[in-house]
């Protein structure tokens, strides 16, 4: 168990605790929707950074897992992805997602699920780009102190690993001849035990991009979008 990552998850958990009521934010020079109880990407400095990183399919297909706020499929669809599908375990943010799909004009080509990982997404839909900005925590967040969190902690805590896990073990399934499976990342994760699972389900990880911040908490913290490759061929 990593105590920094579980102080730094703690410490963003509280800050969205905070947010008690509906408001919007700005970012990527859009006004966006923002629902209590979903993450709030402009507290870190991750969320230009997948905007930028992500290699969005123009006239192919994009599926987000954890939209959230739906900020980047939104930003998939305005970009030119011809289908947009996104995802999320809990009905907030699923909510959230239909807001921003909706304000920015692009619910046509957004349709917008609920449910585990790739478990409420159209049978046998296939995609060109599949990615997830994951809760990259491993530790639980249930020591002393821990706020209740509710559906937040689905934001930062995955207990073992669990949904990434099936993320690499479902996501094969999932991707069109030659689609590409990413994932938004940090140091704080526990890179030796997601290694170990894309060895696991015969993918090689390979950073295609990272960078670098001074956290408000006072860690350094490297964001990271790793590409999975099948292990063998390509
Ligand atoms: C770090 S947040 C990222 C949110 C958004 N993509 C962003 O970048 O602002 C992780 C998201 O994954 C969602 N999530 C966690 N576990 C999930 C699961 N098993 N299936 C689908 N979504 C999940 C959370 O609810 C949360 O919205």
């Amino acid at each position: 168990m990593d105590s920094t990552a579980s102080q730094v998850a703690l410490q963003l958990l509280n800050q969205h605790e905070g947010i008690s009521s509906s408001t919007t934010f700005r970012l990527l020079g859009r006004d966006w929707d923002l629902l209590p109880g979903v993450y709030a990407p402009h507290l870190t400095r991750s969320a230009a950074l997948y905007a930028e990183w992500i290699p969005y399919p123009v006239g192919g297909s994009f599926c987000e897992i954890g939209s959230g706020t739906g900020y980047l499929a939104v930003t998939a669809a305005l970009r030119g992805c011809r289908l947009v599908h996104a995802t999320d375990i809990t009905s907030a943010a699923a909510e959230n997602i239909a807001l921003n799909a909706r304000r920015h004009g692009v619910a046509d080509r957004l349709s917008v699920h609920r449910g585990d990982l790739f478990a409420a997404l159209p049978a046998g839909e296939r995609y060109d780009v599949v990615f997830w900005n994951s809760n990259f925590v491993e530790d639980p967040g249930q020591g002393p102190g821990a706020p209740a969190g509710g559906d937040l902690r689905l934001a930062f805590y995955d207990p073992d690993y669990r949904a990434h896990d099936a993320y690499l073990r479902d996501a094969r399934d999932r991707l069109a001849p030659g689609g590409r499976l990413l994932l938004g990342f940090t140091s704080l994760g526990n890179t030796a035990k997601l290694t170990e699972l894309a060895q696991r389900y015969g993918w090689r990880p390979r950073l295609l991009r990272a960078v670098g911040y001074d956290s408000p908490f006072g860690e350094r913290i490297h964001y990271q979008l790793i590409e999975f490759l099948p292990a063998q061929g390509r």
